[in-house]
This record gives C-alpha cells, structure tokens and sequence, in this order.
C-alpha cells in the first residue's frame, strides 16, 4: 500500500518537475519546442498516473480517452491558423474553467449526500469545510472564466455583434451587484454544507460576472483579458485540485495562475495600464476623437513597387516593424528575402518587435524565427524607439495599432498612454497594408496621412515580393 502511494507521489513528482522544465525551456525560441514536449509528457504522466490511481477507468479506457483527445488537439493544432492562436488559447482557457466548474459540482454533491448520511447517524457530524470552500472557489473562478473567455473568443474572432461592447446603463454599479450577490451566495454555500443549490446559483451568478466584466473591454487591451483569463483558468484548476485532493492538479493549476499573473503585468506594463483600469475603465473610442475622413482627407500620398525600391537603394539604415497583417498575409519568408538582399547592399536592417504585434505575445517572435530571421536582429521597443530619428526607411508590415501617434496624442483615444514604436520620427515611413481599414482597436492612424508616410497599398506578401523584385532590376 505504502508502495503504490509512493510511485503516485513520484509521478506526480516526475511530472511536476517536467512542468517545470516545460515552462523554462519555453523562455526561449530555441529551446520552446522542446519545452511544449517537456509539458506535454508531464501532463500525461498526470493523467495516466491520476486515472490509474483511482481503478475507476479500466486501461483501454484510458488508451480510448488518450486517442480521442491526441486526435482532437492535432486536429485543431494542424488545422487552426496562426492568425487564429489567440482565439484558440481563449477557448482553451474557458474550457479549462468549464471542466473545473464542472469536476467541483459533481464532487460536492457525493460531499453534500455523504455530509447528509453522516448527519443521520450522527447529529453532530461536521462537514468538510475545505472542499466546500475549495468547490465553490472553483465554481466561481470557473464559471467567470469560461463566459469571460466566449466573449473573448468572439471579441478576437472579430465577430460583429461582439466587436463594439454592448451597451447597457450602471454597469459598473451592476457589476458591483453581482460581486456583491456572489459574496452572499458563497456564504450561504459554507452555511449549507448538505445542499450544492446555493453553488449553482452561484455558477449562474458568476457566468453573467463573466459577460459582463470582458464586455467592455476592447481598444488594444484585450491582451491583458487574455492573460488575465489564462490565470483564472489555473486558479480554478488548483481550486479544483484542493477539491479532489490531487497533488499534481493543484501544482499545475498554481503553474498556469502564477504565470498568468505575470503574464498579466508584462501585458499592463506593455500597455502602460493598471489592471484596474483595464477591468474596470472604458475602452470605447468616446466622441471627440477624430474621424477617419477628418485624419486622412486629401493627406494620403500612395507609392509603388518602384518607387519604394528607389528610397531603399538611397538608404543606409532601414526598420522593418511587423504587425497583424504580416502575419494575415504570411509574408515573413518574403520579408527575410527581403533583409538578405537589402544586407546585401551594405544596409543595416533591423526589426522593430512591439510587445503586443499581432495577436499573442511573441506572435512576430515566432513568425520571424519560422522564417529563420536571426533572433539578434529583433529589437524590443524600448531599444529600437531611440533610433528611429537615425533611420532613413521604416518599413511597417500590416501594424497599425502598434505605430499609431494618436496614443500619444489624443488622451480621449482608446489606446491613450499606450507605449507606441515612434516610427513617424524615421526620415521617411513605407506602410504596406491593404487599405485605410483601422487596426484592432478600431480607430484612424494619423500616421498614414503624415508627410513623411507613403503608402503601399497592397496584400503584405505581394507587396513585399514586388519590392523584391524592383530591388532587384
Ligand atoms: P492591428 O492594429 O490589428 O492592424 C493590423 C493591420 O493589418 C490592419 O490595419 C490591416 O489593414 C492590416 N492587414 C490585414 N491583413 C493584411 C494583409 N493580408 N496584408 C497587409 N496588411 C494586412 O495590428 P498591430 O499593429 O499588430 O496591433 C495589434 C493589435 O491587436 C493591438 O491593438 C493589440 O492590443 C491587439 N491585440 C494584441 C494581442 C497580443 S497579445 N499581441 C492580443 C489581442 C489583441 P488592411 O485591412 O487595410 O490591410
């Protein structure tokens, strides 16, 4: 008996080490891969290791379960484009808060039974106040996460109805209702340790909480909500290993939790926002802020192929900044043919990595190391900003949110006070994108009207092939 306890406790061991690892080797491109594996193994010693332990499944169920679920996720994996990673991981979050919400309900209910016949035999039995407290956490933290993270996914996915917040009146005061309601409700939970009713009032309460508390959120902030969600999903998958009194689910909830909370404050600082202003500030672009025809109207100046490629030959330091777009139109083995052929003249290329380009953290990272781009040549904004007024060409690849001045400019803007790459400082900007359409956070760019902008209108690939080739004649 001892024997078998510990091999749990040693695999449980193993594969929290392997956690870990996982986590360290993902610090770097170079070793991320290996890293993703580590994780992986670890996770499934977990699952193998939990369910044998518990002799309810037999191992053909488990093999059944490990097939379905290897198909499902290489499915989606191979599947799901990267421009869609984002809105993947925000369902991943949900349904990681859904399983717990779940896990939790059905444990406290063999509690609440078990509670109900201990009473019988004895009128002065107590109940288990620990997973009480655990199973409601669980239901709370769980259910905020998975219709916080729904709304996420349609907020990425750019559906329509989920694009602009939908507008109702006090909403922060019906906010505070809810939390207010959610107190109550976790209170009478402890109270009643034979009923699991006031927990599912509670999972209802806290589902509206969800809607309501990422409704608002938008503009450019919603990287923080990610990363924020990322972090409730593992603090209720460590609520829920209190419940179950499993070692490795409460390690690897911890893991996730911790690491979505500094998550979360790299994203803020990325942001320059407190937390408290993303979840509780208005994100919408309030009036006053100018209009598209009253930014660009007649001030729009268009180049082409040739053109561009006349003020690449005259230059001798050029910025390449990637965006969204570069990664909608898969252009970055373009671009790295690009950079070969500009280094090849005697130009210094460098490339401009705003903290949130795209549409996850490290998305340009990763676009440009698949394109074997050297990691040394990717400055952060904080290194690169200063040395804008010493660039003759900044190229901007499907960014706009990212160089938009208006942050720094218009305090109205839903994207004031953001840190922005100063790339209206350079000597002359090229922008490749396929029209005057906004950015992520819906506004106008004053940066495509500038004097010193001109602008490729055009799919990034294509665009940056055409370069290629006028660069070339
Ligand atoms: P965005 O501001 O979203 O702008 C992307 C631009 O790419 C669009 O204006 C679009 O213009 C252009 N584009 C799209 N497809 C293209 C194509 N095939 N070829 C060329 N251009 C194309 O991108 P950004 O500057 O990278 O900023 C990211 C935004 O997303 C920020 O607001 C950020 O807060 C938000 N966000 C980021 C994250 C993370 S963690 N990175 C997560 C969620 C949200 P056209 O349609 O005119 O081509």
């Amino acid at each position: 008996m001892a024997t078998r306890t510990t091999i749990i406790a040693l695999a449980y061991l193993i594969s929290a080490v392997l956690f870990i690892l996982g986590i360290k080797g993902l610090t770097h491109p170079k070793t991320a891969v290996r890293g993703n594996l580590l994780g992986a193994m670890g996770m499934l010693v977990a699952v193998v290791v939990t369910l044998v332990s518990q002799e309810i499944v037999g191992y053909w169920m488990i093999v059944l379960g490990l097939a379905v679920g290897a198909t499902v996720g290489g499915v989606l994996a191979v599947k799901i484009e990267m421009t869609a990673m984002p809105q993947m991981v925000a369902l991943l979050n949900g349904f990681g808060g859904g399983a717990s919400v779940l896990v939790a309900w059905s444990e406290l209910i063999v509690k609440a039974n078990a509670y109900g016949v201990a009473l019988e035999k004895n009128s002065e039995a107590l109940p288990d106040y620990g997973t009480l407290v655990a199973g409601l956490l669980a239901g709370l933290i769980g259910a905020v996460t998975f219709w916080g993270s729904l709304v996420a996914f349609a907020k990425l996915q750019e559906f329509k109805s989920f694009k602009k917040p939908f507008d109702y009146p006090a909403k922060q005061a019906i906010n505070a209702g809810l939390g207010v309601v959610v107190i109550l409700l976790m209170v009478i939970g402890i109270m009643t340790p034979g009923s699991v009713a006031p927990y599912f009032f509670l999972v209802v309460v806290a589902s509206v909480l969800g809607v309501t508390l990422v409704n608002p959120i938008g503009g450019a902030d919603m990287p923080v909500v990610i990363a924020l969600l990322n972090s409730y999903s593992g603090l209720a998958a460590t609520a829920t290993g209190f419940v179950l009194n499993n070692t490795v689910l409460i390690i690897a909830g911890s893991l996730v939790g911790a690491s979505g909370v500094i998550l979360t404050q790299i994203m803020c600082k990325a942001m320059n926002r407190s937390l408290v202003h993303v979840l509780f500030g208005v994100m919408e672009a309030s009036e006053g802020s100018a209009t598209a025809d009253e930014v660009y109207g007649g001030r729009v100046k268009s180049t082409s192929a040739e053109e561009a490629a006349m003020l690449f030959d005259s230059a001798s330091r050029v910025v390449i900044v990637p965006g969204y777009g570069l990664a909608v139109a898969q252009a970055q083995h373009a671009v790295r043919d690009l950079t070969n052929l500009l280094e090849s003249k005697g130009i210094v290329v460098e490339f401009a990595i705003h903290p949130v380009a795209g549409r996850m953290p490290g998305h340009m990272n990763v676009l440009l190391a698949e394109a074997e781009i050297p990691y040394e040549q990717l400055k952060e904004m904080d290194e690169i900003n200063p040395s804008f007024a010493q660039t003759d060409v900044t190229l901007v690849i499907g960014a706009n949110d990212v160089v938009n001045p208006v942050a720094r400019t218009d305090p109205k803007s839903p994207i004031a006070g953001m840190p922005i790459l100063d790339v209206d400082k350079s000597r002359t900007v090229i922008v490749i994108k396929r029209s005057l359409s906004p950015g992520f956070a819906g506004i106008p760019n004053p940066l495509f009207a500038a004097d010193n902008t001109l602008m490729f209108f055009g799919d990034g690939k294509k665009a940056v092939l055409d370069l290629l080739a006028a660069l070339k004649e």
